[in-house]
């Protein structure tokens, strides 16, 4: 592998060094055999191994999509279960949002939750006011509310994701189906085979196919899902012919846990990452998603059946006798490349250069720290940022509008937290372990365990109170999420 995946791996997946590969089993599947054709008819003779089902892909037109959301408890099928969850428009995931830089994106968000809930454009640079991307909001249950998000002009293309982000059950509702991409289009296309969006959650379910409720320990080591997902199924089958070229937008929408990612026997390449695009892509054995990442993704396919899994992650420990927090493994789906070679398409065109703070001058310097404590509530742990836990009535941090600063990221605690700011994408500077040579952006950027990272950012465009958390979204529901102001 090129030195500069290693790094781009080491920024996106970031614990302190790469684990070893070792093999960890999904609970269902106790090897990666058993995603593998069985038979010698090539029959699976495991239940739910259908081909991936691609959400539905609502596109704009003439500068403007208008959606209606509707959170509802939805009745579905997961590897062969009836299963209850809570999905958008009843389907798990909801619904893919395709937009154009400059659109006008408006949703009715209908609540038919029974509980409070709200709407977050993740990762879009868009107005945090008004009923804009204003995660202070919230919906009563029975209420819609009519929400508005104007892209600028020079919005960055990628691929982006949405969910509730009510205080204090924004992992619970997440956990339990609301989420769907989001994707902002290139301004030159990228000639692929095919384009499809992998959203990957994770739950548990109960034997009543409900789902499970997180225990006190789970919230604080951040749970993981029994069941891991792409787009709401279990195992799925992707298939290609040799030479085929296809185009993976990669969502790790699970709560809580980190994505390793990895699909031997044939070549990735990683065109970007949240909304940062590489100049041109660059090759990668695996790839690291905190909870909240993305991943652009070139496949080149090659003959052969390849499992695509996801690695164990050590994202630290937890003091006391609480667990480990390491992530552990699965397999996601099957990739089935067989049939007649086709040629492929032709080279990706070269992307624009990124923006470089580190040629720009810095107007501010200041540092945020992440920690854990005992003695919080739930007879427990804090989690904290600068010492205190979230309240939508302070003003944490306030920042003028303009400002390019420096923040220096300190996580002084045993265990990872992915930070994750909303509407200014950070610029990763200095990252433990890595020597960067290419400006790296990044919305969610993982703080290892007691290590400092430095990030910039440019707080252009919009003004209004927004906030920064950590994406585990128990530790933000236990308030590890601080309130900044841009004036
Ligand atoms: Cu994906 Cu503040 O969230
Ligand atoms: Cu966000
Ligand atoms: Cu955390």
């Amino acid at each position: 592998m090129p030195p500069v995946s290693r790094r781009t791996i080491l920024i996106v997946g970031g614990v302190g060094g790469l684990t070893a590969l070792v093999g960890g089993a999904g609970l269902f599947w106790r090897d990666t055999r058993s995603l593998l054709p069985g038979g010698a008819d090539g029959s699976r003779a495991i239940p739910g191994a259908d081909d991936l089902i691609q959400p539905e892909v609502l596109r704009s037109d003439a500068g403007v999509l208008r959606v209606r959301l509707s959170s509802v408890e939805a009745a579905v099928r997961i590897g062969g279960r009836d299963a209850t969850v809570l999905a958008y428009n009843g389907s798990l995931p909801g619904p893919t949002l395709a937009l154009r830089p400059g659109d006008r994106l408006e949703v009715a968000l209908e609540n038919g939750l029974g509980a409070m809930t709200n709407l977050h454009v993740h990762g879009m640079h868009v107005s945090p006011t008004g009923n804009g991307d204003n995660v202070l909001l919230a919906i009563e249950s029975g209420d819609t509310f009519d929400y508005a998000y104007d892209l600028p002009a020079d919005h960055p293309p990628g691929i982006y994701w949405y969910h509730p982000h009510h205080h204090q059950t924004t992992a619970d509702q997440v956990a339990a189906g609301l989420y769907g991409a989001i994707i902002v289009e290139d301004p030159e296309p990228i000639a692929v085979t095919r384009e499809r969006v992998l959203v990957i959650s994770d739950l548990s379910l109960d034997s009543a196919g409900r789902v499970a409720p997180a225990s006190a320990r789970d919230r604080m080591l951040g749970r993981e899902g029994e069941l891991v997902l792409v787009n709401g199924q279990l195992a799925p089958t992707l298939s290609a012919r040799p030479g085929e070229r296809e185009r993976w937008r990669v969502v790790n929408a699970c709560s809580s846990r980190y994505l390793s990612l990895r699909l031997d026997g044939q070549s990735l390449q990683l065109l970007g990452m949240d909304s940062g695009r590489s100049a041109e892509p660059e090759p990668v054995d695996e790839v690291r998603l905190a909870p909240g990442n993305r991943a652009d993704l070139l496949v080149d396919a090659e003959s052969g059946s390849s499992v695509l899994r996801t690695n164990p992650v050590d994202r630290g420990s937890m003091p006391g006798m609480m667990g480990s927090p390491t992530a552990t493994g699965a397999d996601l789906a099957v990739f089935e490349v067989a049939g007649d070679p086709v040629d492929a398409p032709p080279p990706v065109p070269r992307q624009s250069t990124p923006r470089d703070l580190r040629d720009e001058e810095v107007t501010g310097r200041r540092e945020i720290t992440l920690a854990m404590g005992m003695g919080g509530g739930m007879g427990g742990m804090s989690f904290t940022i600068d010492g205190r836990v979230f309240d939508p009535d302070r003003v944490d941090t306030r920042v003028a509008l303009g400002a390019v600063e420096e923040w220096t990221l300190v996580n002084s605690s045993p265990m990872d937290h992915p930070f994750h700011l909303h509407v200014w994408p950070m610029q990763v500077v200095e990252y433990p372990g890595a020597s960067i040579d290419q400006p790296i952006w990044r919305d969610v950027v993982n703080l290892p365990a007691r290590s400092r990272v430095k990030v910039r950012i440019p707080f252009e465009d919009f003004t209004g109170t927004s906030v920064y958390h950590c994406h585990i979204l128990d530790h933000e529901d236990l308030g590890m999420m601080g309130v900044i102001d841009t004036q």
